[in-house]
């Protein structure tokens, strides 16, 4: 060993030394730092008796008591209850019936976390104990199980509050299906001072212990159109004193069905369905007019906006070639259109970590394929970053038969509530742990 080369072991060591008191000094700042010590248990806490049971038995009530868009009036009265027991803040009412919950700070960065707290007009078919108690409403969307997994997330992050770096505002919203609650709180500005939003959908299809998602569009804009095709109504056997709607509806929707195959790019999904037909009631006689509607979808704005004008002017277009009139309605007022749902890269990295450290790498699908559905979730999203993801909640002895969501049959798999409270409020609290520096530094 030559001197020199001893001199350089001695560099080295010296260096390896340093490097390991770097890594204890950096070590202990990690364990001290709620991310590695104790929210890492979040799972663990959130299956433990004392919070799955109340979570089991809030998601219980809440499924025997659906209530509709806008009236969730009970839903949101228990699940202000449960905040007062908890000793969260909350402001009340927002958007009718909607509560928005404060833990944490009060200061930036603030990091929000929604639920939907709606059901369905449908008429729950499943024998058992919970079965919803009102005739021709049931929770068959799981939105029942997505407020109860908020409240499940609170209590964990209550619990660790004095550890979070930043303000979780927990926003528990009315009326997803079809009437856009989510541009209400939106519209209300609670959510002003937010940098991320996270939402969930449970997913029948999916075992408990596995989520999915994707960066980028992962579920599409959708919307409604109706049109009124108006002619002249006549003896069916004289048509030449007619001007029938029947025929000239009939075309509109064969026309309509070029948009897809002829002026979309085929790489580019979208869909233009109608679903109603409505005119005439007997063989002998044509209508005065015809109703038709359906949905268009697609995951930009501009393909969607470009359906949608393309829509009215094929139907009002080939009404004129039948000499008859239409108009058509996009229902904005009653029943909004849902922008495209579009993850945000960032935040995908974020939950990807999240899940992976919470799940394991194989149970967290990081690819999920696109679905045509829509989320009002997208509202959030037109002016926050955000984050949607899907949850399983799959019954692992139903082999064959999965109901879907928006089925009378649908059964959710209770052991999934603890994953969707975990995450929830590992999500965020992680999120505000990673992003306190910058408001600091401002
Ligand atoms: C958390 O701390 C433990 C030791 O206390 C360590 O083994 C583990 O790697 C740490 N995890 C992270 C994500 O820092
Ligand atoms: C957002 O922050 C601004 C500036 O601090 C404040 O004036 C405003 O009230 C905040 N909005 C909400 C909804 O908290
Ligand atoms: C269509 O509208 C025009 C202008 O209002 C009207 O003159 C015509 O009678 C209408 N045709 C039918 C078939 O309703
Ligand atoms: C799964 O489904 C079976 C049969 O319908 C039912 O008895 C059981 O309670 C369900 N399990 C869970 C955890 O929901
Ligand atoms: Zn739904
Ligand atoms: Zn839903």
């Amino acid at each position: 060993m030559t001197s020199s080369s001893f001199k350089f072991k001695c560099f080295q060591y010296f260096f390896i030394i340093i490097f390991m008191l770097h890594v204890y000094a950096a070590t202990s700042i990690l364990s001290s730092s709620p991310d590695n010590s104790s929210f890492n248990n979040f799972l663990e806490i959130a299956k433990s008796p004392e919070v799955f049971d109340w979570m089991v038995s809030i998601r219980r009530k809440i499924h025997e008591n659906p209530e509709l868009g806008y009236e969730e009036f009970d839903t949101s009265e228990r699940i202000r209850s449960e905040l007062d027991k908890m000793g969260i803040p909350y402001k009340h009412p927002v958007a009718i019936t909607g509560v928005i919950g404060f833990i944490g700070t009060g200061l930036p960065p603030f990091v929000a976390l929604r639920a939907d707290m709606d059901a369905l007009p449908i008429q729950e078919m499943v024998e058992w104990e919970h079965k919803s108690k009102v005739a021709g409403k049931m929770h068959a969307c799981g939105h029942d199980a997505h407020a109860t997994m908020l409240l499940g997330a609170a209590k964990i992050l209550k619990h660790h509050e004095k550890e979070i770096q930043g303000t979780v505002v927990l926003v528990f919203q009315p009326a997803e299906e079809g009437s856009g609650g989510a541009r209400k709180i939106v519209e209300s500005g609670v959510l002003q001072n937010v940098t991320a939003i996270f939402g969930l959908h449970i997913a029948p299809e999916l075992p408990v212990g596995e989520v999915a998602s994707r960066s980028g569009p992962i579920l599409a804009g959708g919307g409604r159109f109706e049109a009124k095709i108006s002619g002249k109504g006549g003896h069916a056997a004289i048509p030449h004193h007619s001007i029938d709607p029947i025929l000239a509806a009939s075309n509109g929707i064969i026309s309509l069905q070029q948009l897809v195959s002829r002026e979309a790019d085929p790489l580019d999904t979208q869909v233009v369905t109608v679903a109603k037909f409505q005119g005439g009631s007997t063989f002998n006689v044509i209508p005065d007019y015809v109703t038709i509607g359906g949905t268009y979808r697609a995951f930009s704005k501009q393909s969607f906006d470009q359906l949608r004008l393309r829509i009215e002017q094929i139907i009002v277009g080939q009404a004129a070639v039948h000499r008859c009139n239409a108009t058509v309605d996009f229902l904005d007022e009653v029943k909004p259109s849902y922008p495209p749902t579009v993850n945000d890269g960032d935040l995908h990295e974020h939950f990807v970590n999240v899940a992976v450290s919470m799940l394991g790498i194989n149970n967290v699908k990081s690819a999920m394929t696109p679905a045509m559905t829509s989320e009002d979730f997208a509202f959030y999203q037109e002016v926050i970053p955000g984050y949607f993801f899907i949850l399983g909640v799959k019954n692992a002895s139903h082999k064959r038969f999965q109901p879907s969501l928006h089925s009378p049959y649908l059964q959710i798999n209770e052991d999934g509530l603890p994953y969707g409270a975990a995450l929830h409020a590992s999500l965020a609290s992680s999120y505000l742990l990673k992003h306190h520096h910058h408001v600091h530094g401002v």
